[in-house]
């Protein structure tokens, strides 16, 4: 039996609502075009003496690869002149990237994407992803505006990523209560199969995943959290610890297997590392379609109001009783 396509699945889902215009779904095949465009960049990259830095800083104050500024003009590239799509914002960008044709200028939607996560991996081969999220903006009447973009995850209409590992896996969810499924690359013909229908996060089992050499950063209970899980002493028992560098690919391997990643945080930055609009909102969209749970440690995840682009949000991301009890150990 042939595998659904990811596009005969967005053109399957699009029917069940008798009001979809299909812009949606261009959206989601444009995303699926990036990434198997960023896949393919990724596995010749080497070759092509694209690995290393730009030498440019970024908005985050981070380094920026060269893979991070390819992919980045990667994801606004496929959204140029689509229509639907008003602006894109980027972790890669400081500001928003609004698009100036006519017909864009009125669409409705709007797409963040951190184009490149876990870029300390590009140059040891390590698994990398691409994250993304899909907002409507509220009138179409006036030119977009970055505070359009500052809506709270629960506003998202779609969310996903796409992971970059052995194998490229496309994960999204969609709507007010779609499913979670996962479509593998066929890199042989360039399509994605559904493999992974209806993902649901088990709960009981799987690792604890958090960067332990940022402990001496950690308040008491959230020292004290993560030790209960190295030693065994959080509800569900002893958990393997698993840590790659890559929010993408930590995450996947919850989503799959359950357990908890958690990004606390710190005594120099509060608010942690990982920023709320394109990184933890939509993993928190995912993780809750699932099943499982997301939050910043006292907040529901998908409950935060942004204030800026680029702001940053502690994550407790896993399955729910695990996310529960980080939550409940923290109070
Ligand atoms: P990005 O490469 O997009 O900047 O994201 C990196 C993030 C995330 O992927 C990962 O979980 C985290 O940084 C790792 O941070 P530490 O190296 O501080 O653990
Ligand atoms: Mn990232
Ligand atoms: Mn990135």
């Amino acid at each position: 039996m042939t595998r659904p396509t990811l596009i005969e699945h967005i053109r399957t889902t699009e029917r069940l609502h008798p009001g979809a215009t299909g812009e949606l779904s261009r959206i989601l095949a444009r995303l699926s075009l990036a990434g198997r465009m960023v896949a393919q960049r990724l596995l010749n990259a080497g070759f092509l003496g694209e690995h290393g830095e730009t030498g440019i800083v970024n908005v985050q104050g981070e380094r920026v690869q060269k893979l991070d500024e390819l992919a980045d003009h990667t994801f606004v590239r496929v959204f140029e002149s689509l229509g639907s799509v008003c602006a894109v914002a980027s972790e890669e960008r400081a500001k928003i990237h609004a698009f100036d044709d006519d017909e864009s200028q009125s669409g409705k939607y709007m797409v963040l994407f951190d184009p490149l996560d876990g870029s300390g991996n590009i140059d040891i081969n390590g698994s990398l992803g691409s994250i993304f999220s899909v907002h409507q903006r509220e009138s179409i009447d006036t030119p977009v505006h970055e505070r359009d973009f500052l809506k709270r995850g629960d506003a998202q209409v779609a969310a996903g990523y796409i992971l970059y590992g052995p194998a490229t896996v496309f994960v999204y969810t969609a709507g007010e209560d779609g499913p979670v499924n996962g479509f593998t690359l066929d890199r042989s013909i360039g399509e994605f199969f559904l493999t992974h229908p209806d993902i649901r996060m088990p709960e009981g089992g799987g690792s604890y995943s958090v960067n332990e050499s940022n402990e001496s950063k950690w308040d008491d209970k959230t020292k004290e959290l993560v030790a209960s899980f190295r030693q065994g002493r959080a509800p569900v028992g002893k958990r393997a610890a698993r840590y790659t560098g890559a929010l993408v690919a930590d995450f996947h391997r919850t989503l799959l297997q359950g357990g908890i990643f958690l990004y606390p945080g710190l005594t120099d930055r509060p608010r942690g590392k990982l920023r709320y609009l394109y990184e933890a909102a939509p993993l928190a969209k995912i993780a809750e379609r699932a099943g499982g749970a997301a939050s910043d440690g006292q907040v529901r995840s998908l409950e935060l109001d942004p204030t800026e682009l680029h702001e940053r949000c502690p994550l407790f991301v896993g399955s729910r009783a695990d996310v529960e009890y980080a939550v409940e150990s923290l109070r």
